[in-house]
């Protein structure tokens, strides 16, 4: 399934665009050099991450401030917020975001459901 996202000029650079594909829900990030899409949420307690903050390549959860790389969905930092949420470390390890296929087609993005990496 392929899921027409907008005109790649009308998202900033480390804007985060929530959407669905088919039943998928899906995050797409404009970063400097082009479009990712991870799945929408932390793979940590399962919190949506569409308002997560973007920076430097990876997004935030906004929760426990667990922190991915967009482009290939591995941990950069696992929860570490409010102290004393490492005590769930032991139950919820580190794991991965889904990353799913972005295309951009005569200035057009689109997400399919082909998950690309993890
Ligand atoms: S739910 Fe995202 S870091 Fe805990």
């Amino acid at each position: 399934m392929k899921t027409r996202v907008c005109l790649s000029d009308e998202m900033a650079v480390n804007e985060i665009r929530p959407i669905k594909v088919g039943e998928l829900s899906v995050l797409v990030i404009r970063l400097e050099e082009g479009f990712y899409a991870t799945q929408a949420r932390c793979t940590h307690l399962f919190r949506s991450m569409a308002k997560g903050q973007v920076e430097d390549g990876k997004i935030r959860c906004p929760l426990h401030r667990a922190k991915f790389c967009v482009r290939t969905g591995e941990v950069k930092k696992w929860a570490n917020f409010p102290p004393g949420v490492q005590l769930l470390n032991s139950v919820r390890k580190e794991k991965a975001l889904k990353i799913y296929e972005v295309e951009v087609d005569d200035g057009v993005v689109y997400v399919t459901d082909r998950n690309v990496v993890a």
